[in-house]
């Protein structure tokens, strides 16, 4: 099929991009590259632009045959959110808007979308399936579900069918190390624990050890990101339009912020600078999905389900890139210098 991947020199993005060229799908990159990154996208399938330009977009779309469109472009970070929700409105809202009507005029009548476990409550039965009640507690997870409904009123009225995924941590790096997760403006834990151990920050803040979980640090279902690729293949290659569905897409498995900690220094071999903090803004205590209808009705299973496997995966790459796909902006110091000696 022929495929257009907003966001897709993005982390998620990228890594589905390249999961489809593999098996022979044709697929293109749409991405501004501001937060998507040039390097993660294999030669010849980037085009850059933003999707507010709904006529650049319907352009593509029309001139490359688009079958179907995967749409991960957003921004996606639950404490910049509750920053600045304007932008997150006007990204993840009116930026789907965009994304459909540009389907809608170049014809293209199948989106596949990337929502978040942020669209459910924060009090949702563990694991959460697909009908725990949709009320999100931050803005991230407001505009994600905004897009949702426009999604599903998007493809009623104009004959468009839908496949929702709701991701929950997605992590990793490609198993063959070539390509990893490196964001401007990183939050996410196992970057940032990984930046700590190539001597790229001083320590990791954790956000609070009083929560009702085993050692009262949050627990999360970490999925890597390779699942999530394959998820979407399966994806691609069964909707039709007329068809609506949304997925849960996690390992079923609730793992602490300790406990991922611990699988960074095993994965590293040294110990990680870090620090409890206060609780951040807006991070509910217990997040684990219930993935057994995407397992049932895609027939997706997730490959990397222990975390060891996760965090591995995104050190091998990390080691060898400690500065991601950027230019250092001062000397690297060589990473096997920093290791010896721990
Ligand atoms: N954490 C730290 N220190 C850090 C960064 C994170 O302790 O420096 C903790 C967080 O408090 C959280 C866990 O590590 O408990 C994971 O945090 P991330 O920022 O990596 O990811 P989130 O859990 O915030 O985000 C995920 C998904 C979103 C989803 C959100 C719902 O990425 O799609 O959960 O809260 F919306």
């Amino acid at each position: 099929m022929n495929l257009f991947l907003t966001g897709g020199a993005g982390y998620v993005g990228s890594a589905c991009l390249r999961h489809l060229l593999k098996n022979g799908h044709n697929a293109i990159a749409y991405d501004n590259l501001i937060e998507g990154n040039r390097g993660s996208v294999p030669g010849g399938r980037l085009v850059v632009g933003d999707i507010a330009d709904v006529d650049a977009m319907a352009d593509c779309m029309r001139s490359e045959r688009i079958d179907a469109v995967l749409h991960f472009a957003a921004a996606a970070s639950v404490p910049e959110s509750i920053k600045n929700p304007e932008f997150y409105y006007r990204s993840n809202v009116l930026g789907t808007k965009g994304v459909l009507d540009a389907m809608r005029r170049s014809g293209v009548r199948r989106i596949i979308f990337s929502s978040t476990a942020a669209t459910y409550g924060f009090h949702a039965r563990m694991p959460m399936t697909e009908d725990a009640p949709q009320t999100p507690q931050v803005p991230y997870g407001s505009t994600k579900l905004a897009a949702e409904w426009l999604i599903k009123d998007y493809a009623k009225a104009y004959g468009m069918g839908y496949t929702i995924f709701r991701y929950f941590n997605a992590s990793g790096a490609d198993i063959d190390g070539e390509h990893g997760e490196d964001r401007r403006d990183e939050s996410h834990l196992i970057p940032l624990a990984l930046a700590v151990a190539v001597g790229r920050r001083p320590r990791l803040l954790i956000f609070g050890d009083d929560f009702e979980t085993q050692d009262g640090t949050c627990v999360r279902d970490y999925i890597h990101v390779d699942d999530l690729a394959q998820a979407h293949e399966l994806a691609v290659e069964s909707l039709e339009p007329g068809m609506g569905r949304a997925f849960n897409l996690g390992s079923g498995t609730g793992v602490t912020v300790l406990e991922v900690l611990r699988a960074c220094e095993e994965a590293v071999g040294f110990p990680i600078n870090h620090e409890i903090v206060d609780r951040r803004p807006g991070d509910p205590g217990v997040l684990i999905a219930c993935p057994q209808r995407a397992m049932r009705q895609l027939g997706w299973s997730p490959r990397y389900t222990d975390i060891r496997q996760i965090v591995g995966s995104a050190w091998r790459w990390r080691r060898t890139h400690p500065d991601g796909y950027r230019e250092p902006a001062e000397p690297a110091i060589e990473v096997d210098a920093l290791y010896a000696g721990r």
